[in-house]
């Protein structure tokens, strides 16, 4: 019998069919079956970042499917002492976890860990390079709202240079047959975009981003990953409000069925105003509540026939 993949590390190098295969696996779960399948596994949250929803998201999928979560976070461990990354994933691994869900700085942290462990690792945001479960969310509540992706038009609007959710989400709706408009100001839209997937376009103009498209992505700006911090080439908080948030009235520009997404967390009045993230087109909300179904879809697919082997 042909081996499932163990981890997953990015939404790069998924088919069409396995990417679908995980959002009606999160539906099935959403429609309340398939619960506890889990039972008796340890699933270890590794947050070396700071995260709400992520973490909080995984814990509660963790324990729907009946697994056990253990919540690590660096704050308060062993890496305030020196402890590498490598050495803590395999500490940790060494008490015979099920899976790691992993967030870390660095790119490519994730998978440099698969490497080194016996355990799955799920990628739960590696600096600025991928993360996965992000856009399987967003999928599932675009999917959900619009029906099929083909020549769907989806913004993503902000700090494309940084944004790990940008990327992978260009790689997940593209690949699901959507048109994906990457928009930020010049400095935030690095060249070579294009090659994050089939259908992906650049717009430097927030205007052009917006027509006719049936969502728009909003994003916040990555600071901690500038190095040195703020970039002199960005317009300031307000300029960029102007320019590139969207406001009702940019939101007013925006097809009247057209949904307004956001990964969290929200700068109210940077990116997105209150009265548009709160507003009628928004469906933030109900991103987060995905989250937790299409991360029980994650964990099941990974782990579920470990769970047979073990059992044997
Ligand atoms: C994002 C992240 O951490 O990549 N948040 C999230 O996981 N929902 C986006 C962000 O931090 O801006």
């Amino acid at each position: 019998m042909e081996l499932k993949p163990r981890h997953l590390l990015g939404i790069e190098g998924l088919e069409a069919g396995e990417i679908l295969h995980l959002l009606d696996r999160a539906a099935a779960f959403k429609a309340g079956h398939g619960h506890g399948s889990l039972r008796g596994l340890v699933v270890v949250n590794l947050f070396f970042e700071a995260s709400t929803r992520t973490r909080v998201s995984f814990e509660i999928a963790a324990r729907r499917l009946g697994a056990d979560p253990v919540n690590w976070t660096a704050a308060g461990s062993s890496v305030s002492k020196g402890e590498t990354l490598f050495d803590t994933v395999r500490n940790i691994d060494a008490m015979r976890p099920a899976a790691v869900v992993i967030r870390h700085a660095a790119a490519g942290a994730a998978l440099a860990v698969s490497r080194r462990v016996r355990c799955s690792v799920v990628n739960a945001g590696d600096g600025a390079h991928e993360h996965p479960s992000q856009a399987l969310l967003d999928a599932f509540t675009l999917r959900a709202a619009l029906g099929s992706l083909e020549r769907k038009v989806v913004a993503i609007v902000g700090d494309i240079a940084h944004s790990r959710v940008a990327r992978s989400n260009a790689f997940c709706l593209g690949t699901l047959g959507a048109t994906v408009r990457l928009c930020g100001p010049p400095s935030l839209l690095p060249p070579g975009l294009e090659r994050l997937g089939p259908r992906v376009e650049v717009h430097p103009r927030l205007e052009s981003a917006l027509e006719g498209a049936d969502a728009v992505m909003m994003l916040r700006i990555q600071l901690e990953r500038q190095a040195g911090g703020h970039d002199p080439r960005l317009p300031s908080r307000r300029e960029y409000a102007r320019l590139y948030g969207l406001g009702p009235r940019a939101a007013a520009t925006l097809k009247p069925a057209a949904l307004v997404l956001h990964p969290g967390p929200i700068n109210r009045g940077v990116e997105l105003a209150s009265a548009v993230a709160d507003g009628p087109r928004s469906v933030i909300l109900d991103q987060v509540e995905n989250g937790v179904f299409v991360r029980m879809a994650i964990l099941h697919e990974l782990l579920h026939e470990r769970r047979a082997e073990g059992a044997a």
